[in-house]
Order: structure tokens, then C-alpha cells, then sequence
């Protein structure tokens, strides 16, 4: 990447508090690898993304590839020495995964996809049964026509745009949150034509999961900016607004039947409702102040439901009796719950910490969980959404997949 995004993308990272203390350097166990470390991955993050992370070779050997695609000045001589260090220094210390029978049925399909180290973001199950994904580190939209295994990628037209969350309008277009480029991106899929929209004010740095409300506006959080969007197709027009709680992270947001946009705050142990006219936020707090709530979904009934991350627990509120209501999920406090969804009444969501990653489906009615290991290990997959032919597509970021999920 040139120098002058490099300083933009530093930037960015830097005001996210990713500079590299001291500290952490010198803990750094000896060996060849090291050098390399110091040299080539300070200074986009601080080194305990990498010291807090635990993973198998070749799992390490992805993430090697993620780094290289955004950026990381890594040499095809450094890589093996490189992977070394770090499988042997920082292996997978995940819990291993609980899985609890049931009576439903699954079948999970799953294809790597083209540019390696993309790290897939988020999926979208499109109305004409494609299933996309946002390659976040390889700057592209995919699509995949799970019919024929062929996949299509798009250029996201602006350099590190750092494609994240993705939503389809009526017309069949595909909007995304271009997360390094503090912009909105609109892919008309036909003519490969893409519009950029940016953000009006320039602390809204990083716009995070976007989503379409019945009435055809966007809404979006902006995760480190602790603001909430809303975009107006017809116009262009952005409007934002600041969460009343300091550093919140707005996350996951969801629309309920009535219109009204929802979301979770990582940052605190909060869920925010919106008003869809004025954008005034209501906060609520979660029964447990250690929570932190990071994907949202909202079934038929207006019930809303979130992953606590922090806590390995599944909760739901209810807007109507205002009541709170949270079960631990199967795989324990380390489980990190994370992409969630509603199907036909059920929720499906998985767990990201245990090793291999879960998929999960909890029945509201009976209170029971059932779920299956993702047989590739599912590399944390940071969102899930349901088709309408009643099946889920996942993406699998930290294994470079994607995942068509058939429920019997
Ligand atoms: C050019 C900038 C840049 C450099 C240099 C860089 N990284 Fe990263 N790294 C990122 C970004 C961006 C992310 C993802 C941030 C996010 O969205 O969560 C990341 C995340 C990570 C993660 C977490 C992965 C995940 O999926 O959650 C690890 C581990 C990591 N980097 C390791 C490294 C290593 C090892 C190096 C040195 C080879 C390195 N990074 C150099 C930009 C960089």
C-alpha cells in the first residue's frame, strides 16, 4: 500500500489505541521469529492482538496471509520462520467444544474462497440465492452461486475500503460498510457500477454493520466512533448521532417488526433502541454489568435476542414487558457467542471460542440448546443470516470459508 494510506491507515489504527506498549515487546520469547515480530507487525496493532491470540499452524499460516493483504511488508523468506514462532510460542488454548444432541437435522457445506487471507466478514443471503460475503483483508465483495461452486469477486473501487457488513435493497443491490475507508459502498452487481457514500463527519471513522429497514433506509452503527447512522438511498443523505454511553461500540443492529431499529453495545452492558424519526436512543441495561452484548437478531414476535460475547451466555429482550431473560450457552464462560440469528422461531448462533467453533440453535418455546461442531473448525464466524428457503449462510473470517448450512 502506498505511504500516504499506510499514514491514513495508522491513523486509524492509532486512534484505536492500537499502539505497541513496550511492555508487551520485551515479554516476547526469544527465537527467530521475533525479529521479524518487531520488524514487520508493530505498527499497525499492538502486539497483544497477536500475544493474546492462540492458534494451530495452520491457522497461523491464514493469518499470516490476512496481515499480508493489509499491508504487512512481510517477505516470502520470513513467512515459514514466521509461522514457526508463532505456532510454537502461541498455540490454540481454546476450550474444547460441547455439542448437545437433538432432534433436528443439519448439513453444512463449506468452500474456501478465491483470494487467500480475505478474512470473509460478514455473509448476505441474497433474494436470488446468492450468498456473498465481504473479503475485508482482500478488499472484495464475493459471491458465491452455491448451486455451481462458481464465485464471482468485486472490487470494493477504493483502496482498503476494508469491506465489513453487507445488506441487499429491494432492487437487488448490494450495500456494504467500507470499515477502513469511513464510507458506505453500493455495488449494482449487473454493471459492476459501485457509488460511494462517505461519512459526513469525519470521527465517524469506521461504519460497522449496516441494515435495511421496510421503508428502504439504511440504517448503521459506527462502532469505534460510538455513533449510530442512518443513510436515505432516494437522497444520499447521512444523518448521525452519538450514543449517550461513552466508548458503547455500537455493534450488531437489527430492525424489529415495527420499523424500529435496534442495536447491542459491546463496550457496555447495553442494548439501544432508536427512534426512526428523531434518532433519539434509549438505553437499556442488561441484567449483568459484566455483559457485552455483540450481534443482535429480532424474530416475528418482536423478541430480541444478543450473543454475550464476555460472558459465553445467550439472552433475550422483551420490549414490550421490558423483561430480560439469559441462559448460559452450552460451551461455557470461554465460548465467546458471537453471529446470530432467527429462524422460523429458532435461534441459531455460534460460538467463537471453543475449539472447534459451534453452531448452536436454542428453541425459545422449550428452552432447550442442540449443536453441532463446524467441521472446518468455523475460524470465528462473526455473522450469520437465515435465506428464505429456510437455510443459513455463515462466514468463516479467520479460515478464509464461507458456509451454506441446510436445516432438515
Ligand atoms: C498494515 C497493517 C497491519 C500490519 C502491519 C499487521 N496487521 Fe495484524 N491486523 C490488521 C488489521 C486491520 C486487523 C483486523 C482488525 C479488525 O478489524 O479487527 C489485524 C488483526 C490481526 C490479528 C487478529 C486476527 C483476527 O482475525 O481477529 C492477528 C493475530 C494479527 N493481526 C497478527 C499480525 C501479525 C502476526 C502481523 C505481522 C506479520 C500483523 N498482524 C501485522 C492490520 C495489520
Amino acid at each position: 500500500m502506498g505511504c500516504k494510506l499506510r499514514r491514513g491507515f495508522l491513523l486509524l489504527l492509532g486512534a484505536l489505541g492500537w499502539n505497541a506498549p513496550l511492555a508487551a515487546q520485551d515479554q516476547l520469547p526469544a527465537g527467530q521469529g521475533r525479529d521479524i515480530l518487531r520488524a514487520d507487525c508493530t505498527f499497525c496493532h499492538d502486539l497483544s492482538r497477536i500475544t493474546q491470540s492462540g492458534h494451530t499452524r495452520a491457522d497461523w499460516t491464514i493469518v499470516l496471509q490476512m496481515m499480508k493483504n493489509a499491508g504487512a511488508p512481510l517477505r516470502a523468506e520470513q513467512i515459514g520462520p514466521l509461522t514457526d514462532y508463532l505456532a510454537q510460542n502461541f498455540p490454540d488454548r481454546s476450550p474444547p467444544a460441547v455439542t448437545i444432541p437433538g432432534q433436528v437435522r443439519i448439513a453444512i457445506q463449506e468452500w474456501t474462497v478465491p483470494t487467500p487471507g480475505s478474512r470473509p466478514h460478514d455473509p448476505l443471503a441474497a433474494r436470488d440465492g446468492m450468498l456473498w460475503y465481504t473479503g475485508q483483508m482482500a478488499n472484495v465483495l464475493g459471491r458465491l452461486d452455491p448451486k455451481t461452486g462458481r464465485f464471482t469477486e468485486f472490487p470494493t473501487g477504493t483502496s482498503l475500503a476494508g469491506p465489513h457488513g453487507l445488506a441487499e435493497d429491494k432492487d437487488g443491490k448490494i450495500w456494504f460498510t467500507a470499515n477502513f475507508a469511513g464510507a458506505i459502498g453500493k455495488l449494482d452487481p449487473n454493471t459492476k457500477q459501485l457509488t460511494a457514500y462517505p461519512m459526513p463527519d469525519a470521527r465517524a471513522r469506521d461504519p460497522h454493520t449496516p441494515v435495511f429497514d421496510r421503508n428502504g433506509i439504511l440504517w448503521f452503527t459506527v462502532q469505534n466512533a460510538n455513533m449510530v447512522g442512518r443513510l436515505n438511498p432516494q437522497s444520499g443523505a447521512i444523518r448521525l448521532v452519538s450514543v449517550p454511553t461513552a466508548h458503547a461500540r455500537p455493534y450488531g443492529i437489527a430492525i424489529d417488526p415495527q420499523g424500529i431499529p435496534f442495536f447491542v453495545e459491546f463496550g457496555a452492558n447495553k442494548l439501544g433502541r432508536i427512534d426512526p424519526v428523531s434518532m433519539s436512543i434509549e438505553e437499556y441495561a442488561l441484567p449483568n454489568p459484566e455483559s457485552r452484548p455483540r450481534r443482535i437478531a429480532i424474530g416475528n414476535d418482536g423478541v430480541i435476542w444478543y450473543t454475550d460475547y464476555a460472558r459465553g451466555y445467550l439472552g433475550s429482550f422483551n420490549p414490550k414487558t421490558g423483561r430480560f431473560a439469559e441462559w448460559p450457552s452450552p460451551g461455557g464462560p470461554r465460548a465467546a457467542p458471537y453471529g446470530i440469528t432467527v429462524l422460523e422461531g429458532a435461534v441459531w448462533y455460534s460460538e467463537s471460542g471453543v475449539k472447534p467453533n459451534t453452531l448452536v440453535r436454542f428453541d425459545p418455546k422449550t428452552e432447550r440448546f442442540q449443536s453441532w461442531e463446524i467441521p472446518s473448525g468455523g475460524g470465528v464466524v462473526r455473522n450469520m443470516m437465515a435465506t428464505s428457503d429456510g437455510e443459513l449462510v455463515l462466514a468463516e473470517s479467520g479460515i478464509n470459508r464461507v458456509a451454506l448450512v441446510e436445516v432438515k
